[in-house]
């Protein structure tokens, strides 16, 4: 059971400056979020953390960042233009519009996974499942709504200029798996990785930035010899739920769920979930892991007539790589921290505060300079100009000390440090730790080390 709610987690993160309402000041964008100078810094800070730990520290992985605009025949190799679709109704009386497996999931609470467009209509009619918005029952049979936003490039908008905004990072990876092995000079087994945007026209996108139409995805294509995938798909899923725990997602909130064979797409060999219990619903998906076999890389080599095998250099086999694919949305990474972290804590006698159990790695600002007094405003300067040079810092001089602590709480920081009078004689600060609220004597010279050591991940 989530101990906050999701209104007041929301409330606290639109009103301390991590996410704002899209396009706020002309009545907004139906579901879309700005991310403001906290929430930049946390998703900054998430992506270069993956891209730490699945590229630069990997031997195996490497990274590109390929274009979101594709030649439209990618989406006819990749299936999406005939696949990636949600089957829709609409109610004929309100013209609300909604996503008929979800319908029928939160008004019955059974699943339509796998079912045909006529099964599912037939599940609302059993059910007399009514219209959420105007309560009615009037429905337009299911059909089918592709997820892509299609758009035009150049001067024509004719059929032959059409474009689609990608709606995964993964097959800029897979249209240049030669590009990439030829280069890099990478043998099997191998991975290439990239962070970008993509774009899903979602029916009922919500939960805040849970599911929206414009989000990041950090996809990792790991090509490895077929025989050997169920090994790599069982390494990948153990590798992407270390990193979530190491984050300090508390493991009561999380899970791995592994698809059952009718949920599979017709080409996996096995994929697992790792969900997060956000407040908003039972369990949601954070990152998906699947074990894609040949299909993607041999979909291309059909489509394009390109080459997209591998010449092993040393038995002289030559095959088309499986590829196991771990897939995550920034979004939802952001999302499941901020929801983890959130706490309001009593205190001695009434008080209380808000904090952010952020891991330091991802804190958008890993400390805050507090002088005592405005006294000592040019040498605390000095030292948040010098740590400012590593770390991501800020300088705060306006109210109490107690006042101090407790906005830097609220948004995670993860040390306060003053600088005092007595700073001008030993050349010491006291440094305030976020969690504990423990305070510590820490040299000036050896407070870059302090830091260093505590916010590593
Ligand atoms: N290449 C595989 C792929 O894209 P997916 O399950 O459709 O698979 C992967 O998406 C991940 O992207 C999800 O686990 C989720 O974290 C994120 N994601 C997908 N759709 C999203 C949306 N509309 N809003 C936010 N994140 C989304």
């Amino acid at each position: 059971m989530p101990k906050y709610s999701f209104d007041e987690i929301t409330a606290h993160l639109k009103s301390s400056g991590f996410v704002y309402q899209g396009s706020e000041i002309y009545g907004g964008l139906s579901n879309s979020w700005d991310f403001g100078v906290l929430g930049a810094s946390l998703k900054k800070n998430i992506k270069d953390l993956w891209w730490k730990e699945f590229i630069e520290k990997s031997p195996y992985n490497v990274g590109i960042d390929s274009a979101i605009l594709m030649n439209s025949k990618t989406w006819e190799a990749s299936g999406h233009l005939k696949g990636f679709a949600d089957a829709m109704v609409d109610c004929k009386e309100c013209k609300g519009r909604f996503r008929a497996d979800k319908l029928i999931g939160e008004a019955t609470g059974l699943s339509a996974e796998g079912k045909s467009f006529e099964e599912m209509d037939k599940m609302i009619e059993d059910n007399h499942i009514v219209c959420p918005d105007c309560g009615k029952f009037n429905w337009t049979n299911a059909r089918a709504f592709n997820l892509m936003f299609k758009t035009y490039i150049g001067t024509l908008e004719d059929a032959k200029s059409v474009v689609y905004l990608r709606p995964e990072t993964a097959q800029g990876i897979f249209v240049n798996f030669a590009n990439v092995q030829r280069s890099a000079r990478k043998k099997i087994p191998f991975g290439i990785g990239q962070i970008g945007k993509s774009f899903r026209n979602e029916i009922t996108p919500g939960n805040f930035i849970f599911r929206v139409r414009e989000f990041e995805q950090m996809e990792l294509e790991f090509f490895c010899k077929p025989g050997t995938d169920l090994d790599w798909y069982k390494y990948w899923v153990d590798y992407c739920y270390s990193f979530v725990k190491r984050l300090g997602i508390k493991e009561e909130n999380l899970r791995i769920r592994a698809h059952d064979p009718e949920e599979l797409s017709f080409y996996s060999k096995g994929t697992s979930d790792i969900e997060y219990a956000y407040p908003f619903m039972d369990w949601g998906e954070v990152w998906g892991i699947a074990d894609r076999t040949d299909y993607d890389l041999s979909q291309h080599s059909k489509y394009s007539g390109k080459e997209l095998s591998y010449l092993d250099p040393e038995t002289n086999e030559k095959y088309i790589p499986y590829c196991v694919e771990p897939s995550v949305g920034v979004e939802r990474l952001f999302l499941m921290i901020c929801c983890d972290a959130y706490d309001v804590e009593k205190l001695e006698g009434d008080d209380e505060r808000t904090v952010m159990h952020l891991h330091p790695a991802v804190a958008p600002i890993k400390a805050c300079i507090c002088p005592l007094s405005k006294k000592l405003s040019e040498q605390a300067n000095k030292l948040y100009e010098d740590l400012c040079a590593e770390f991501r810092v800020e300088y705060d001089e306006a109210g109490s000390i107690g006042k101090r602590y407790r906005r830097n709480d609220a948004i995670g920081t993860p040390f306060c440090i003053t600088y005092d009078f007595d700073s001008l004689e030993d050349g010491c600060v006291t440094v305030r730790e976020r969690d504990s609220m423990e305070q510590t004597r820490v040299k000036i010279d050896e407070l870059k080390d302090y830091i260093r050591e505590r916010i590593a991940f």
